[in-house]
This record gives structure tokens, C-alpha cells and sequence, in this order.
């Protein structure tokens, strides 16, 4: 009946949005029913460049401050943003990662080769104990990728003994004796990344045997998702989900993988140094993220009407070429205002899609493609990126508030997409919209109607800078940051914001 409703006045909406204004969003506050999963924030961590070593993990012996040998820095910017979930160890290198080599006295692990990530030595210095301390020193959830490419069913499923596991067996006496009395608290499993490619080259069909095998042993692991497709491989889907259609006990998440790369593979173009030109084809690649999470979900009800499985979009952003001087492995990139931009649209999108979408990631949390966090030495620069994960993180836990959206369009050279992009969400009283306005040359005055609740106050904040390309860079003043944004108070349920150029703004009402 709710269903109905929402349909009747969302096509009462649509009559009254074409009939004003040029910017109009209706947002129906008695009609919010989906959860907003707080690990829709979430993050990725891979043995990959500086991400851990460098960026996470300095050592007890560093002279940069550190707790045991986490740089507080990094801890408490992490926490302030309220990271809810991290990815770890990879990524293609979580194709090559035997967990054993990561456990016991430091001194005594094996070195092996990140033949994916630079040829460099991995030391295993930070294994399954550092990560999962680490993850409880920053209060999130940990999301683990088990080895499915090189590694064993017996490797994954003992693995996942070691670390939840309460009974008497060989592999939680091996963690105690490895300093963990108690076990961990872990739901999310990756039962392998990227099977398609680094992760195996396998085919959909092969893989989803391999799947449930891997998963039918991982007890224990109370949220398993199977590896998924990229961008548009609609069939992976089809066949993943045909496969393990009736098997709810094995399947809980089924993955995504998109990337925005502004150009080719071959050359993805810089992340400093663009053109408007470039600026607005990162931001219409980034709205096809709508689309993949429509296709990929209308399969997925296809096998899935209840929606139990989750989507989980588990590594998503920005990919450009390296900064100049770097490793080519190591994945080193600058964040601009154009990198906000691109958080705020995909994490809008995500929010719109609740009811099926139950976690994302983006790649990666530190030094490493699209990250929050850039360190150099012992210092740290807090990316624009970072400044919308804080700022949205009003959306975790909160309840989704549908709405309908007319937005003028944003043109460039004959294409044109739309210059406004938001999602609404409820929690404790309180509304909280999220706006992008992707023009870089002119604001947007938008009108907002909110349907089925009073409101008296409204507060805002916003993230903008003057060009396009501004960074945060380090020993020097930030540049891209949040500030406060004066707003009119609603009346009778109205309320008009002129929405500045290249920003996002969030507003919240009372
Ligand atoms: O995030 C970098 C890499 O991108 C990951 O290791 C892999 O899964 C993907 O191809």
C-alpha cells in the first residue's frame, strides 16, 4: 500500500516539478522506509603502494607519532570521519595472500613478492592481528578477502576459524599463542576479488562452483560475498545469481567493481592538471554508476524478489594516471575539487539505491587512487574527498527519504547531463539532503518542497573552492574544505537555496 502511494504521489510530483521552476526536488519525509547501511561509507585497504606501510602502519620504532605502531594522525582523522567498514588485504594482492605467512612474532614472518603491486618486498609485518587491532583502535567494521585465486579451501576456511572462532581447535590455539585470547567480532567476508581477472581468469560458471565450495566451508563468516562483475558484465550477474539461486545460506553480498577513468585504461589523464572538458566527462562516467546499480539490481530481483542479497560495490572512484616521480605500481594520486564532486554524485546514487546497495568501497583509503588521507613522511593532508565522507556521514544508520528530482541540464560542447544530484535521509528528527552541483561556471537556485513534516530551522555547510583543480597540498593552508553556508528557513514546507557552482552542500532541517 505504502508502494502504491508513493507511486500516486510521486506522479502528482512529477506534474507539479515540470509545471516550476528550473531546479525543484520533492522530497517525501513520510514516505522514508529504506536504511541507509552506515557501510555504505566504507573503505579499502590494500598491500598496495603507501597504503598500509607508509600511510596506516609505521612501526613502534618510528619516530612518527604512532599506538603501537598506528600513526595517531591517520587514527584519529579515520575516526573523526566515522569510517564504518574497511576492506582488506586486497584487491588483486588478496589473490596471492597466504594469512599464515601474517601471523606470529614479527621477526620470524615470511618476506614475500607484491608481484601485482611494484615487485616490492612485502614483509607481512602487518597481518591478520595488525589489521584487526587496528580496526577495533578505529571502531570499524573489518571486511576480509579470502584468497580464492592461488590460495586453498581449507586456507580460507581455517583462516576464518583463527579469527571468529570460540572453540577448541588447532587454529584458535594457534591464535592464542599468538597473543588473542578472545576472538575478533567479523561479519564480512570477500569470498575472492576479481575472479574474472587477476583473481583467477575465471569464467562466471566456474566460478560460481568455486563460490559455493568456498562458502559452504567458511562457517563462521555470517556475511559472504561472492565476487561479482565489473562495470557493465551484466551476464556475470545473471549467472552468479541463477547459480546460486536457493543457496540464501551461502550468499549475502554479490559484488560491483566501476571505476571512473576519465579517458582510456591507457591513459586515464591527470589528476591535477584537466580541462572542463575533462572535468565533465569524469563527472558524466561517474553518473553511469545510476545506471550499473539499476541493470545489476533488476537482475538481481530477477532471482532476488525479497532483496536479501546486497549489492556491495566494493571498490569504486576516481582512477587517473600516477603523479609524476611516482611508482607506476603504486597508484599514487592527487584529489581535487572534481574528486568531491565524484564522491558526493556516487554516494548519492548509493543512498537512492538502500534498498538493494548494503556496502561500498572506495578504492583506497590511504595514498592510494581515490583516498580521504594523503601522508608524506609525517605529514598528512585530508583530501576532498575526506571533507564529503565527513560530511555525509549524517546519512549512515538514517532512513531514506524518497525523492523527485527536475534539475536543469549542464552543457559542454553539445552533451549535456544534469547539474544537480542529491539524496535525503532521516534520522532522529532531523533531514539531511545532500546536494552536487556539477556546473563549474554557474550556481543553481533550486527550490525544495518537503512533504509530511514541519519544519522551523535549517543549518548548511558546504564544500567549494575557487578553480576547478584545487588540491590540498602539503606544509600548505587547505584549500578544499568544509565551511558553514548561510540558508533562508523554510516556510510552509518550502525552502529556496541557491546551490554555488563545483560544490556539494548539505543541508539539514529541524
Ligand atoms: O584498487 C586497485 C585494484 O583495482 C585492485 O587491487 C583490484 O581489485 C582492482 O582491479
Amino acid at each position: 500500500m505504502k508502494k502504491i502511494n508513493l507511486l500516486f504521489t510521486s506522479i502528482i510530483a512529477l506534474f507539479a516539478l515540470n509545471a516550476i521552476g528550473q531546479n525543484k526536488i520533492i522530497l517525501h519525509t513520510d514516505a522514508a522506509s529504506s536504511k541507509i547501511n552506515k557501510e555504505i561509507y566504507g573503505h579499502f585497504a590494500e598491500h598496495l603502494g603507501n597504503c598500509i606501510y607508509g600511510g596506516i602502519y609505521v612501526g613502534d620504532t618510528s619516530n612518527i607519532p604512532n599506538t603501537h605502531g598506528y600513526r595517531n594522525d591517520v587514527v584519529n582523522a579515520l575516526k573523526e570521519m566515522k569510517i564504518p567498514v574497511l576492506r582488506w588485504p586486497g584487491g588483486c594482492f588478496a589473490d596471492t595472500y597466504h594469512w599464515k605467512d601474517g601471523v606470529g612474532p614479527q621477526n620470524e614472518r615470511a618476506s614475500i613478492v607484491n608481484v601485482h603491486w611494484g615487485g616490492v618486498t612485502e614483509d607481512n609485518s602487518f597481518g591478520t592481528h595488525e589489521f584487526l587491532d587496528f580496526c577495533e583502535l578505529i571502531n570499524t567494521e573489518a571486511f576480509i578477502s579470502l584468497n580464492v585465486g592461488s590460495g586453498t579451501v581449507r586456507e580460507s576456511s581455517e583462516w576464518i576459524e583463527y579469527v571468529t572462532s570460540n572453540n577448541k581447535s588447532p587454529m584458535t590455539d594457534l591464535r592464542k599463542k599468538n597473543g588473542r585470547e578472545d576472538p575478533w567480532n567479523v561479519k564480512f567476508w570477500g569470498v575472492g576479488n576479481e575472479t574474472w581477472g587477476c583473481g583467477g581468469e575465471m569464467t562466471a560458471e566456474y566460478y560460481s562452483d568455486i563460490f559455493r565450495q568456498y562458502a559452504g566451508f567458511a562457517r563462521g563468516a555470517s556475511y559472504k560475498v561472492a565476487c561479482g562483475a565489473s562495470d557493465s558484465n551484466y551476464d556475470w550477474t545473471e549467472v552468479l545469481m541463477k547459480k546460486t539461486q536457493n543457496k540464501q545460506h551461502l550468499i549475502q553480498g554479490l559484488s560491483l567493481h566501476y571505476y571512473t577513468i576519465t579517458h582510456d585504461w591507457s591513459h586515464k589523464g591527470s589528476a591535477t592538471n584537466f580541462t572542463e572538458e575533462e572535468w565533465f566527462t569524469t563527472l558524466s562516467k561517474t553518473l553511469v554508476m545510476e545506471e550499473l546499480l539499476t541493470k545489476h539490481s533488476t537482475i538481481m530481483d530477477k532471482y532476488d524478489p525479497e532483496k536479501k542479497i546486497g549489492l556491495v560495490v566494493d571498490e569504486w572512484g576516481n582512477w587517473f594516471d600516477v603523479e609524476e616521480g611516482t611508482n607506476p605500481g603504486f597508484l599514487y594520486q592527487q584529489n581535487t575539487l572534481r574528486d568531491a564532486l565524484v564522491a558526493g554524485i556516487n554516494l548519492n546514487i548509493f543512498n537512492n539505491h538502500a534498498d538493494r546497495v548494503h556496502m561500498t568501497n572506495i578504492a583506497q583509503a590511504i595514498n592510494v587512487l581515490q583516498s580521504v588521507i594523503l601522508t608524506k613522511d609525517d605529514k598528512m593532508v585530508l583530501t576532498p574527498t575526506y571533507y564529503v565522507f565527513k560530511m555525509y556521514a549524517v546519512h549512515q544508520d538514517a532512513t531514506l527519504i524518497p525523492l523527485n528530482l527536475k534539475s536543469e541540464n549542464y552543457k559542454l560542447n553539445g552533451d549535456s547531463i544534469p547539474a544537480i544530484n542529491a539524496s535525503a535521509s532521516t534520522k532522529n528528527g532531523v533531514v539531511s539532503i545532500t546536494l552536487c552541483n556539477l556546473n563549474p561556471n554557474k550556481s543553481a537556485v533550486t527550490e525544495l518542497t518537503l512533504t509530511g513534516q514541519n519544519f522551523s530551522s535549517a543549518t548548511a555547510q558546504i564544500i567549494t573552492s575557487q578553480k576547478m583543480a584545487d588540491f590540498n597540498d602539503f606544509g600548505k593552508e587547505e584549500k578544499v574544505t568544509t565551511t558553514e553556508f548561510n540558508i533562508q528557513k523554510p516556510k510552509n514546507g518550502n525552502l529556496k537555496v541557491e546551490i554555488p557552482s563545483k560544490s556539494v552542500v548539505l543541508i539539514q532541517l529541524k
